[in-house]
């Protein structure tokens, strides 16, 4: 923790969030959570010096993609629809035999995620249902062995790097198909195998696909760190990746932790992964799409607070991305395009309250995102410091305001919003941005008319 919070000063980063600190809930968790996940703290097979090396790309990238696609993608019922449904292995295995996206689909999906501003992208290459994307030598049950015919991971991997993104591999341990995936918690001969067998499909993800960056383990179902043998794992992924980073999910802490569907800021590195509508895989009758306004605002605040942004896309079976994905992207990749450099030079920010904005900083200026955009005047209280200037970025114009005791006021604003999504008015101050929020109710003078 000290480590770390040296380490973020060092980088120019001040005033990191306690733990607990800033909890939005956005979406409904789900009741299907069965992961207790490590809490953050220091990773275990790792100094956090290495730790905070390895990381330097990530924090600055701040925003990245995530990409759920399996059978589940063909079925279009959400990816737990075949536990949920108590779908038999026998059935939901006859969907191998017909998911066979078109080719190189993940071209589109890393240019839309390059367009939107985002620098990394995490792909599912086996989720819950145990049907693997890539090609692996320990089953059948994989992509280039079934109708597709070919890896997808391979060309996922050349899409992402023909963008110039980062990659990272999202796998899950719990396997719903895999003979041992459930016994293995009774039965020590399982164990063996299944921990063998989910080593030894790591290994191979770690060593035929070049340079991975991120290492996305998910539910650790039925098994204890221990039982999985997580620490033997992990070194396994650094020994053959040592530049890599790996979340929190085997149950054991490492590079940083993955607060699901929320906003959870911690002192150790973290990253929110977030649906755009409620579903991660492909979910036909799901229809509750977060707006583009919705995801810069969360974006925002993850920035603010010093952490990541993952936010997912669910393709069809044909590998081709929803529409409500691509228009929203689209949207939020013309505000990052403006933006986008405030997002990923931010220093954590301590001011927060304003139910019109969002705040980011970098040094001494204070960036306010106005999202609903009031027209001629609207205020910041509680403001420490003083304002040297206030503009419009980036455009420069200059934006009229009166600073006082408890206020800065800022008036003689265009009547409609110049950026629907959020207006950024960048405020010059002379020193770090602070923010008081009891001294408006405390000082303010009560005497009466
Ligand atoms: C959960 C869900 C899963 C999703 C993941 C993303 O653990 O089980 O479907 O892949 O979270 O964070």
């Amino acid at each position: 923790m000290e480590t770390f919070r040296r380490s973020l000063s060092r980088r120019g980063l001040l005033g990191i969030a306690g733990a607990g600190a800033a909890l939005t809930t956005v979406a409904p968790v789900r009741a299907q959570e069965t992961t207790t996940y490590a809490p953050p703290t220091d990773p275990t097979t790792s100094t956090v010096a290495e730790r905070d090396r390895r990381e330097e790309w990530w924090h600055e990238a701040r925003f990245g993609m995530f990409v759920h696609f399996g059978l589940y993608s063909e079925l279009g019922r959400h990816e737990w629809a075949m536990e949920q449904e108590g779908i038999p292995v026998a059935e939901y295995q006859e969907l191998a035999k017909r998911f066979n996206p078109q080719p190189h689909a993940a071209r589109a999906w890393a240019k839309l995620a390059k367009q939107a501003g985002m620098k990394y992208m995490v792909m599912t290459t086996k989720h819950h249902e145990g049907f693997c994307l890539f090609n692996t030598k320990l089953t059948d049950y994989c992509a280039p062995k079934q109708a597709a015919g070919r890896d997808l991971v391979a060309e996922y991997v050349e899409a992402v790097r023909a963008e110039g993104l980062r990659l990272g591999f999202y796998y899950s341990l719990m396997d719903w198909h895999h003979p041992d995936g459930a016994r293995c918690k009774t039965d020590e001969g399982a164990r063996r195998r299944f921990v063998d067998y989910i080593h030894g499909q790591v290994r191979e993800l770690c060593s035929n696909y070049g340079q991975l960056d991120v290492m996305w383990y998910d539910v650790n179902w039925p098994l204890t760190p221990e039982g999985w043998e997580a620490v033997k794992l992990n070194k396994m992924v650094r020994q053959l990746q040592p530049n890599i980073l790996i979340n929190n999910r085997t149950g054991i802490p490492e590079d940083f932790t993955t607060p699901e569907q929320q906003i959870r800021a911690s002192s150790a590195p973290w990253e929110a992964c977030m649906t755009m509508n409620d579903s991660w895989g492909f979910n036909r009758g799901d229809d509750n799409w977060k707006s583009p306004k919705t995801i810069v605002r969360n974006l925002l605040q993850c920035a603010r607070d010093g952490g990541n942004y993952l936010l997912n896309i669910g393709p069809h079976g044909d590998g081709t991305i929803p529409q409500p994905s691509i228009d929203t992207l689209s949207s939020v990749g013309k505000w990052m395009d403006r933006h986008g450099e405030l997002i990923h030079r931010a220093d954590n920010c301590r001011v927060k309250r304003s139910e019109l904005a969002a705040f980011t900083r970098q040094g001494n200026t204070l960036y306010v995102h106005v999202h609903a955009w009031p027209g001629d005047t609207f205020g910041v209280g509680g403001l420490k410091g003083k304002v040297l200037s206030a503009k419009l970025f980036p455009s420069g114009t200059p934006v009229r305001f009166q600073q006082s005791e408890l206020r800065v006021r800022f008036d003689g604003l265009p009547q409609t919003a110049p950026d629907p999504i959020a207006t950024v008015i960048a405020l010059e101050m002379d020193g770090v941005p602070e923010q008081d929020n009891l001294a408006v109710r405390t000082n303010r003078k009560r005497e009466s008319v």
